[in-house]
């Protein structure tokens, strides 16, 4: 098997950054390697994790992200082919999406399509999934498109809903099914792409 060089582009925590290094450091036959974590934000807890665990870091402002001479010299930098989206909060450049078509995977923390689309990220997703009701949530991890959270589903996994569940509760079930597949479905996804 090939082994997929993904950078991971984060704009705050990093627990699911971490997970994904973490995962590749444990399987080393897995088809995925971490070479490098892109940051938009100077201040994101992402920088701290990624750096403690060995990868290296570049936090570049949203103009250097959407400028592909300093975009893609960082990705050529590392080797990049490929790139997990796990909480980065901008929209990934055209010149990005065709360099690296079939090749961008975001994770989302509910049903898409439902609950997406802008404002839907964080604690707002599992607060509208808590108001509306809904007897069941979960994660969608699907290939970036120029739409926000449009491109085409790759993989879903639900979780109930009991009577009384709180936004709160919400995130940590939706972050232990986080960990559970996306660094799975990553390398067995990317590593055919390479
Ligand atoms: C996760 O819930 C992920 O699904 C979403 O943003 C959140 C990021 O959390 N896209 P973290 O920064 O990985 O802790």
């Amino acid at each position: 098997m090939k082994t997929s060089r993904t950078a991971i582009f984060a704009s705050g925590a990093g627990s699911n950054a971490e997970n994904i290094i973490r995962y590749c450091a444990a399987h080393p036959d897995c088809g995925l390697t971490v070479p490098v974590v892109v940051c938009n934000r100077p201040d994101a807890g992402v920088i701290e994790r990624a750096r403690t665990l060995g990868v290296p870091v570049r936090v570049m402002t949203r103009a250097e992200i959407n400028d592909p001479a300093a975009m893609l010299a960082i990705l050529e930098e590392y080797s990049v082919d490929s790139i997990a989206l796990a909480g980065f909060l901008l929209m990934i450049p055209d010149f990005l999406l065709e360099r690296y078509a079939g090749r961008i995977i975001n994770i989302h923390p509910s049903l898409l399509p439902k609950f997406g689309g802008k404002g839907m990220y964080g604690r707002h997703i599992h607060e509208a999934v808590v108001a509306a009701g809904e007897t069941t949530t979960g994660i969608t991890i699907h290939h970036v498109s120029s739409e926000c959270d449009g491109g085409r589903i790759i993989f879903q996994a639900s979780i109930p809903l009991p009577p009384g569940t709180t936004p709160a509760d919400v995130e940590t079930a939706i972050h232990a099914l986080e960990r559970t597949h996306y660094p799975r479905v990553l390398a067995t996804t990317l590593s055919t792409q390479v």
